[in-house]
């Protein structure tokens, strides 16, 4: 008879030696089972999407804990935990600590590196347990309840997976957003990001440092305001804006015959764009900022950008303005009445609407409604719809300047500008005065972009 023990030892053996070519992957991170550089570990999802592990960027030896896709020939990484505080060896451990958050450490040193920093009640520190979702979040949970307490996704790197919310949630103040890498050997928290900006009518916009570079502006229901034709065959947007939260996601249609790979990254040239992986390579299908009229106030407060094409463009003064400076525009005839004295609106089409930043929205007015508000109001300059399904939905109105502005060739909305009865008059018998030309050279030389401007012609052609 064989000794039980005896019996044990040897399927204990066997079974390692099973697990074996395989023992180098886990699905969860515990307390007893914490994940080692040294061992050359990965936590992989359950789909084996998404793996999580220690590496290396570009030409750094310095190691850090990221997340990048499973399944795909280059290593792509899309959140790094320990941006700031990389390793210089092989010494890394991830794990669970006594105080129940998961951790980064060194073999033989205890103090985090970088910690999950979630405060638990003493009921709930032997409780934790990490592992990676399908859709690239490391979610740390309570083993008995499943119970979600701290989330990669609320700590975005510089790369926007389907499903993860960017922006502001209300009730806890997290505002999530990308943050650049610093350059592509190191993913240290960089100088240009991509964030939702609450305030007014709330907007997304690029960011370097505190300058404003670029409003893809808010979802207008139909598309982004500040980028019309980004429609895809292949996603859907949600937007939420409301007590709870300021936010937006993309998600993957569901059931496309081919499983589709998509990323949105802001890189370290401060630029956002869009790639899909095609078979054995990222295919970059879309970027912003794209031509001069995408920059923020290349052409100052209450003028906006005519683009032809991304390089030829005019900054053109509203109906009703004229040329203050090269750049800015004030209203003509200053003595003229536009408070109920016979003033109205013009509407001008295709256009990205003014930043909202300073816009004020009321969601449940009609654009009829939206007209009479701001007519009622002398100091409103300008409205427009905040959602573009059935014929316009939602008011937002401006008061004071008007910024940042431009046409698009097609697409883009309605911006409706309040004009003194007279130039009403004149639009309304098509005796429209030719708007004024107004391009700054200095800003196109410091964009080092070669100007031709052809004097007969109100056109600048710049050629790069
Ligand atoms: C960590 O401790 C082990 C044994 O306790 C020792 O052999 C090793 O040199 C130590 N490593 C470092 C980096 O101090
Ligand atoms: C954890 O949070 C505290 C206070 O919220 C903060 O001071 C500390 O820097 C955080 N630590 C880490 C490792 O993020
Ligand atoms: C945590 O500790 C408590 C009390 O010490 C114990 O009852 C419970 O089973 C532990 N939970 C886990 C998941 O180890
Ligand atoms: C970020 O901006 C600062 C100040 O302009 C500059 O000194 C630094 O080099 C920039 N960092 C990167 C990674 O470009
Ligand atoms: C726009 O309005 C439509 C129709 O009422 C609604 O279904 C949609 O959720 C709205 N979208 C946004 C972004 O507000
Ligand atoms: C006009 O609208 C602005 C902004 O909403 C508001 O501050 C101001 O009180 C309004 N004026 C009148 C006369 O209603």
């Amino acid at each position: 008879m064989m000794n039980p023990a005896k019996g044990n030892t040897s399927l204990l053996l066997l079974s390692l030696l099973l697990v074996c070519p395989i023992c180098t992957s886990l699905d969860t991170i515990t307390p007893d089972q914490p994940l080692k550089d040294g061992d050359g570990q990965l936590l992989l999802s359950n789909q084996k999407t998404f793996a999580l592990g220690f590496f290396s960027p570009g030409s750094s030896s310095y190691r850090y804990v990221g997340i990048w896709y499973n399944q795909i020939t280059e290593q792509t990484v899309a959140w790094v935990a320990n941006r700031d505080t990389p390793l210089k060896d092989h010494s890394g451990v991830l794990s669970i600590n006594s105080k129940g958050n998961l951790v980064l450490h060194t073999q033989n040193q205890t103090t985090p590196i970088w910690s999950t920093n979630v405060s638990f009640s003493v009921s709930f520190t032997n409780n934790s347990m990490a592992k990676l979702l399908d859709i690239g979040n490391l979610v740390l949970v309570q083993q008995d309840s499943q119970r979600v307490t701290w989330q990669s996704f609320d700590y975005p790197t510089n790369t926007l997976l389907p499903l993860m919310k960017l922006g502001l949630d209300r009730r806890t103040g997290l505002n999530r957003f990308l943050t650049s890498w610093k350059s592509k050997d190191d993913p240290g928290i960089g100088n240009h990001s991509f964030r939702m900006v609450p305030t007014g009518y709330p907007q997304v916009s690029l960011y370097t440092g505190q300058t404003l570079l670029w409003r893809m502006g808010f979802w207008n229901g139909v598309t982004w305001s500040g980028v019309p034709r980004i429609l895809s065959e292949y996603f859907k947007v949600s937007w939420v804006n409301n007590q709870d939260e300021s936010t937006f996601m993309y998600s993957i249609i569901p059931n496309l015959p081919t499983k589709v790979i998509v990323k949105m990254v802001v890189d370290e040239s401060g630029i956002v764009e869009r790639s899909l992986w095609q078979e054995t390579t990222w295919v970059e299908y879309w970027f912003a900022p794209q031509g001069f009229c995408d920059n923020y106030l290349n052409c100052g407060p209450n003028s906006y950008c005519d683009s032809h094409n991304l390089v030829i463009f005019e900054c053109k003064c509203f109906l009703g303005f004229e040329p203050k400076s090269s750049r800015d525009c004030m209203r003509e005839k200053q003595g003229v009445s536009m408070c109920n004295n016979g003033e109205g609106f013009v509407k001008l089409a295709h256009m990205k609407v003014p930043d909202t930043s300073i816009a004020h929205a009321d969601m449940s007015l009609s654009m009829k409604e939206c007209e009479q508000k701001c007519l009622r109001n002398c100091s409103c300059m300008a409205y427009a719809s905040a959602n573009e399904s059935e014929g316009g939905i939602g008011c937002l109105t401006w008061h004071g300047d008007l910024v940042d502005t431009r046409t698009f060739p097609d697409l883009g909305q309605d911006l409706y500008i309040r004009v003194d009865a007279v130039v009403l008059d004149d639009v309304g018998s098509s005796v429209v005065r030719a708007t004024t030309l107004m391009i700054s050279a200095n800003i196109l030389v410091a964009r080092a972009i070669t100007l031709a401007i052809n004097a007969g012609n109100p056109v600048a052609e710049a050629i790069c």
